[in-house]
């Protein structure tokens, strides 16, 4: 049998909220694929649903893998999606949002539609700040939003650090970690200076640790690198996260005494208590 995962204590369970919204919107944001961005986005919202938090979460990857992972197929022309939204053809964020099977936390899906949309949107009027303006109409009834990024530092992910409060960077502790981040920081501080200064970094993530020596230099670097930023939590690397994709449920759900689900709650734990969400 499966032993109960240890709950990590170092921060508080948040306090409950007497009334909800507005959202604190964050970007889930890395240019490198395969750093768990959408894990973490789709975790991490979850866990916050736990503390009874309304999340809501916006799949901003034409890939979709953030809406499969909550049971959503956005087959074009059947569901309606973010897409629509950042066209305009739908304007009310409402007939697009989705509940998920978790309570407090819905979704707005996206599919390959969106991959148009970089192209489609250059031409438009303020066009970095469409994503703002949709968030903006359904923010009171949220306490957090999540946007889940697709890996690219195209228009698509200027609209998510226009429209966000604050960054999240999931970042896997490979040796090719830390190429990359400094790109990542122009881009923000463009963004800071031009279309959004009350953005902030809230933080580094790590993710798909191993216990290994390679893992930790790399954990240590980043440590010494970005000081307080990096999350005193970080995530291990196990085989439950790709079985609770394929269940289609937040891990959380899936399995809700494993040490992966508590290292999710932890995090959330130390997003609040660093101040990054209420
Ligand atoms: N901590 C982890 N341990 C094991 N596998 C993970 C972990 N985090 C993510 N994965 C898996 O790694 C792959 C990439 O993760 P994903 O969250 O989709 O990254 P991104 O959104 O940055 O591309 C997925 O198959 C996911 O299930
Ligand atoms: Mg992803």
């Amino acid at each position: 049998m499966a032993k109960k995962a240890e709950v990590d204590t170092r921060f508080a369970v948040p306090k409950k909220l007497a009334s909800h919204g507005p959202a604190r919107i964050i970007a889930m944001c890395n240019q490198k694929g395969g750093v768990g961005k959408t894990t973490t986005a789709v975790n991490l919202a979850a866990a916050l649903a736990e503390y009874g938090r309304k999340v809501l979460v916006v799949d901003f990857d034409p890939q979709g893998a953030l809406s499969t992972h909550l049971g959503v197929i956005a087959v074009p022309g059947e569901i309606a999606t973010i897409y629509e939204l950042m066209k305009g053809t739908i304007k009310d964020p409402h007939e697009v949002i989705r509940k998920s099977p978790v309570k407090n936390l819905d979704l707005i899906p996206a599919n390959i539609d969106l991959s148009v949309a970089e192209i489609e949107l250059v031409n438009e009027v303020a066009r970095e700040s469409i994503l703002a303006n949709i968030l903006r109409k359904v923010s009171d009834e949220y306490d957090v939003i999540i946007i889940d990024c697709q890996p690219s530092l195209g228009l698509l992910n200027v609209n998510a650090l226009t429209a966000a409060h604050g960054v999240l960077i999931p970042m896997a502790t490979d040796f090719f970690a830390l190429r990359g981040v400094a790109l990542l920081k122009d881009q923000i501080n463009k963004v800071q200076e031009r279309l959004n200064p009350a953005l902030k970094l809230d933080g580094i993530l790590v993710t798909l640790h191993e216990r290994t020596l390679h893992s930790k230099e790399v954990l240590d670097r980043l440590q010494e690198a970005f000081e307080s930023f990096v999350f005193k939590t970080q995530i291990a690397r196990t085989v439950k996260f790709k079985d609770a994709t394929v269940a289609q449920l937040p891990i959380t759900a899936y399995a809700p005494t494993s040490e992966a689900a508590e290292s999710y709650r932890a995090v959330a734990r130390e997003l609040v208590s660093r101040g990054c969400a209420p």
